[in-house]
């Protein structure tokens, strides 16, 4: 957050060159060679694959430096199996600097979310949010039980949960780990109310079935969100929805 009071609010690109200079000496004389080493190699043991929104920085967010993880981000934090922009960049993660977790991360209060769920028309983003809107159709039962209120947050966490499979089942990731290499899929949930961030439990590694992780993944969502509205919990065994 800038403070406006602040004489170093970045109000033109000029500043934002001032305080790059201001911040590679801070490193560079806090830990003499930093850049240097970077130069070298990278060896990041994460794949961060975020939303594109400004309030959901993966470095600040995590505390890792450069060079530490590996940034994929679009609107929403989509994994469509024929965007060569997301499967390059999970390729050459996983094949080349090897990471070992790749972790999807939604966010509450996301505006591509939110858009998917109003049908809202905003233009060229509608085919890119038309996969969320696949997402909500497919839990239309379990949105509708909801308060209105809640949906969104509700459905940002099943799109993440939907985006962890797509990564799972893409060719890199069966590739991976059919010759054993170990790197799992995480699925977060980053509170842009109170900078926290929340593991849905939904982590593949290849060995387990993804098809039930999916399952109580989504069941678990419909328990807390369901719980959160003070639904009677008729379905759900909350000794099996609880993470
Ligand atoms: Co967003």
């Amino acid at each position: 957050m800038h403070d406006p009071m602040e004489n170093d609010t970045p109000d033109n690109l000029e500043d934002l060159f001032a305080h790059n200079r201001t911040w590679a000496a801070r490193m560079e004389r806090d830990r003499p060679g930093f850049f240097t080493s970077l130069v070298k190699q990278q060896t990041p043991k994460y794949m961060w694959i975020g939303c594109s929104d400004s309030r959901v920085p993966a470095n600040q967010i995590t505390g890792l430096e450069p060079g530490e993880v590996f940034v994929h981000r679009n609107v929403a934090n989509i994994v469509v199996h024929s965007d060569l922009n997301a499967l390059s960049a999970i390729q050459f993660a996983v094949e080349r600097l090897k990471v070992q977790h790749i972790m999807v991360v939604g966010h509450y209060g996301c505006g591509g979310v939110q858009a998917a769920l109003e049908g809202a028309r905003i233009g060229l983003a509608d085919n890119w949010i038309r996969h969320i809107q696949d997402v909500r159709d497919r839990h239309r039962v379990l949105l509708s039980s909801l308060p209105e209120e809640l949906r969104a947050d509700a459905l940002c966490e099943l799109n993440v949960t939907e985006q962890v499979v797509n990564v799972a089942v893409s060719t890199v990731m069966e590739d991976a780990w059919s010759r054993k290499q170990s790197v799992s899929i995480h699925g977060w949930a980053f509170g842009v109310h109170d900078g926290l961030l929340q593991d849905l439990g939904m982590t593949l590694d290849g060995v387990k079935p993804i098809e039930a992780l999916y399952k109580a993944a989504v069941q678990r969502i419909r328990y807390k969100w369901s719980k959160r509205a003070e639904l009677p919990q008729a379905n759900v065994d909350p000794a099996q929805a609880e993470p």
